[in-house]
């Protein structure tokens, strides 16, 4: 959709990533790191100091103790810790489960390492929350992992509370892992609280949790993320990450580090900056025909176009670059069968002048 949006010279709310500059401190320090010379490999796991910042972060916000030693490893990106978590556990044959929609990348790494996803719908009547007792239903002996991800790309949902509890119920007679995908950790809105596996000593000694700086700091592009889990699953995903990547970019990471000594609480604006967001962008939408649907995390906004059109929603998303001028995902792209529920995904991680702008281009349909 990025590049259907490029050719038609459409505003992009397709594809998650911010459309306006990372904080000018941030940038400042890469390009200081590099000129300091931090230019040569970092050590595989990553630079020490960056592995301590995250083991604080998580003790901070999720009383979890990780050694920076053994148990948190640094990536290109979540993408690759979500290869990495994945290729270490998952075997031919093994089952994994992933509640849809989701994110694309999960199906094709388990199944390049020879396993079987296994989808679970999340109920689209009720705002897409997980039916746990289907989740149950389909676990069996070959199940290896669940794969989470809290707030939720595309639908902007959130786990709970009770969602964690009863998750801990369900592994309570097996050994399955959890791969827990919270890029969108810090951004939760009307005082919800981001459920990490981490706050559960239960499920954080079976589970991989990964991060995203590139989401946490405005820096898609710098491809930096991490993966914090037991021993036993990081001496395993190590052997993936050293064989692939080998360790990620060295500037990169020491501006990470100087960038949260500089700022130790960049994390907590980003609930305001992001619901700000939210909010405009959903005001501005009451012009259009479009539905919304409720959004406690994430930078993503479901809207149905069901009372507007009934195509399919590739050939609507299609038709609203090129008629409206504005690019959004079909969110059957989420779901291995394609699952049509008349359902675009708009990314509100754009400037207000932009959001505005295709708000009102959205109403003249
Ligand atoms: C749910 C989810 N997981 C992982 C990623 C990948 O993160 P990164 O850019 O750090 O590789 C994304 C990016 O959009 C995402 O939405």
């Amino acid at each position: 959709m990025t590049a259907k949006a490029q050719a038609a010279g459409a505003l992009n709310l397709a594809q998650g990533f911010p459309n306006y500059p990372p904080p000018p401190d941030l940038t400042e320090l890469a390009i200081r790191a590099i000129r300091d010379g931090y230019n040569q490999y970092a050590p595989t796991s990553g630079l020490p100091e960056l592995r301590r910042l995250v083991a604080e972060h998580v003790q901070r916000h999720y009383g979890h103790t990780a050694d920076p030693e053994t148990e948190i490893t640094i990536t290109a990106g979540a993408t690759e810790a979500l290869f990495i978590a994945l290729s270490a556990v998952t075997f031919p044959d093994d089952e994994v489960v992933l509640l849809e929609p989701c994110y694309d990348c999960y199906a094709p790494t388990i199944q390049l390492a020879g396993g079987i996803p296994i989808p679970v719908p999340l109920d689209e009547q009720k705002n897409f929350c997980v039916d746990w007792e289907m989740v149950k239903r389909r676990i069996n002996r070959k199940t290896k992992a669940i794969v989470l991800n809290t707030p939720h790309n595309p639908t902007g949902s959130v786990l709970t509370e009770a969602d964690m509890n009863a998750l801990i119920a369900i592994l309570q007679n097996n050994d399955i892992i959890v791969v827990s995908d919270e890029v969108y950790e810090h951004i939760v809105f009307d005082g919800v609280r981001h459920e990490s596996v981490l706050r559960y000593p239960e499920l954080a000694a079976r589970s991989m949790m990964i991060g995203s700086f590139g989401k946490t700091l405005h820096v898609t592009g710098w491809k930096t993320g991490y993966v914090v889990a037991p021993p036993t699953y990081t001496t395993e995903l190590r052997k993936h990450h050293s064989q692939t990547v080998f360790a990620s970019a060295t500037p990169f990471q020491k501006a990470i580090v100087d960038y949260f000594a500089l700022r130790p609480n960049h994390t907590e604006g980003l609930r305001t900056f992001f619901q700000a967001k939210r909010d405009l962008f959903a005001e501005a939408m009451k012009q259009t025909r479009f539905t919304p649907y409720p959004v406690s995390g994430s930078y993503f906004q479901l809207y149905s176009y069901a009372g507007i059109s009934d195509e399919p929603d590739t050939d609507f998303c299609d038709r609203l670059v090129k008629e409206c001028g504005v690019a959004a995902i079909p969110v059957s792209a989420f779901y291995r069968d394609k699952t049509d529920h008349k359902l675009l995904r708009f990314c509100f991680a754009k400037e207000d002048a932009h959001l505005l702008e295709a708000a009102e281009k959205l109403s003249k349909l």
